[in-house]
C-alpha cells in the first residue's frame, strides 16, 4: 500500500473525545478519511460527532483493554492507527505522590500503546499501515512536577522502536511513528502541567507559556499528524518526531 493508497482509508484515533485527539479527527475527516474516534465520555464522543458528521464513529470504549484494540481493528480494518490517549497525570512533586499516582500514566497511555500496538503486529495490519505513538517532549526532558508521566511516554517511544524492528523481522510492512508534542497550554492535560511548572517558578501560567510561543495548537497538532498519515509509513520504520509550534522535526 502506497502513501496514496491511505489517502481516505480508515483511522483510529485514541482519546478522540478532547485535546488533540478530538483536533486529530477533525483533521483527518477533513482529508477525507473515516475516523473511528474511541474515548470513554460519550457525550464528548457524541459532540465530537455532531462536529464531523458520519464521517466520525465514536466508539465509547476503554482504550486501555486488550479486547477494545483487537475488536476494532477486526471490525474496522484500518489502515492507521493514532494511538493518543492519554490519562492527567498526578500533578506535584515526587515527595508528595502516591505509586498510584506516579504510575496513572503507565496503567493509561503506555498500556494501551502495548495492547494496541500488539494487535497491530499479531492480527496484522496490512503491508503499508502506520501505527503513529503519542509520546511527549517530557520523554527527553523529564517532567518532575508529573509523577511518572514522562517514563511512560519514554516507554511509548521505546515499544513503536521494538514493534518497527518486530515488523522489519516479519516482513509485515507497518511503519511506526513515535510523536513527541511540547508542552501546551491548550489543552485540560497540558494546562495543568503550564499552571504547576508556572507556580514553581513563581510566574503565571501566560508568563511561564511565552516561553514556548508560537504555542503548539490543537488544530497544529491535527494538521501535522493528518499530513504525517499521508506520507510516512509502509517501511517497516520507526521515525521520531518533535512537534512544536514551528511545526514537526525529525529526530535522528
Ligand atoms: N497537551 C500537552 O501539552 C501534551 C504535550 C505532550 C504530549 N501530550 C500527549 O498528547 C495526548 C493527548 O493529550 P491532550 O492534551 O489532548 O489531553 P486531554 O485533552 O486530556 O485528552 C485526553 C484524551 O484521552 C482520552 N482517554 C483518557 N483515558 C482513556 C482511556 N482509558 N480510554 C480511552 N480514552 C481515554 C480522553 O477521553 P475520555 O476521558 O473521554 O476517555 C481524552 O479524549 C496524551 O497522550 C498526552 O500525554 C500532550
Amino acid at each position: 500500500m502506497s502513501p496514496s493508497d491511505r489517502l481516505r482509508s480508515t483511522v483510529v484515533v485514541t482519546g478522540a473525545s478532547r485535546g488533540f485527539g478530538a483536533a486529530i479527527a477533525a483533521a483527518l475527516v477533513g482529508r477525507g478519511h473515516r475516523v473511528v474516534g474511541v474515548a470513554r465520555t460519550a457525550e464528548a464522543l457524541a459532540q465530537v460527532h455532531r462536529e464531523l458528521g458520519s464521517a466520525f464513529i465514536p466508539v465509547v470504549a476503554d482504550a486501555t483493554a486488550a479486547v477494545t484494540a483487537r475488536t476494532l481493528i477486526e471490525q474496522y480494518q484500518p489502515k492507521v492507527l493514532v494511538l493518543n490517549a492519554g490519562a492527567m497525570p498526578g500533578i506535584g512533586p515526587v515527595h508528595e505522590q502516591t505509586w498510584e499516582s506516579f504510575s496513572r500514566n503507565w496503567q493509561v497511555d503506555t498500556q494501551h500503546v502495548f495492547h494496541w500496538i500488539q494487535a497491530a503486529l499479531r492480527q496484522p495490519l496490512p503491508p503499508g499501515s502506520l501505527v503513529v505513538a503519542m509520546s511527549s517532549g517530557a520523554a527527553v526532558g523529564g517532567s518532575p512536577l508529573s509523577g511518572g508521566y514522562s517514563g511512560a511516554k519514554a516507554m511509548i517511544r521505546f515499544l513503536a522502536g521494538y514493534a518497527a524492528d518486530e515488523s522489519s523481522r516479519a516482513e509485515l510492512g507497518i511503519g511506526f511513528v513515535s510523536v513527541l508534542p511540547q508542552l501546551t497550554p491548550a489543552t485540560e492535560l497540558g494546562a495543568a502541567g503550564v499552571a504547576a511548572y508556572a507556580g514553581r517558578r513563581g510566574v503565571d501560567a501566560a508568563t511561564f507559556a511565552a516561553a514556548f510561543a508560537p504555542l503548539l495548537t490543537p488544530a497544529r497538532v491535527g494538521s501535522e499528524i493528518a499530513q504525517l498519515c499521508q506520507d510516512a509509513g509502509g517501511q517497516d520504520e520507526h521515525r521520531v518526531y518533535q512537534l512544536s509550534g514551528h511545526g514537526l522535526h525529525a529526530l535522528a
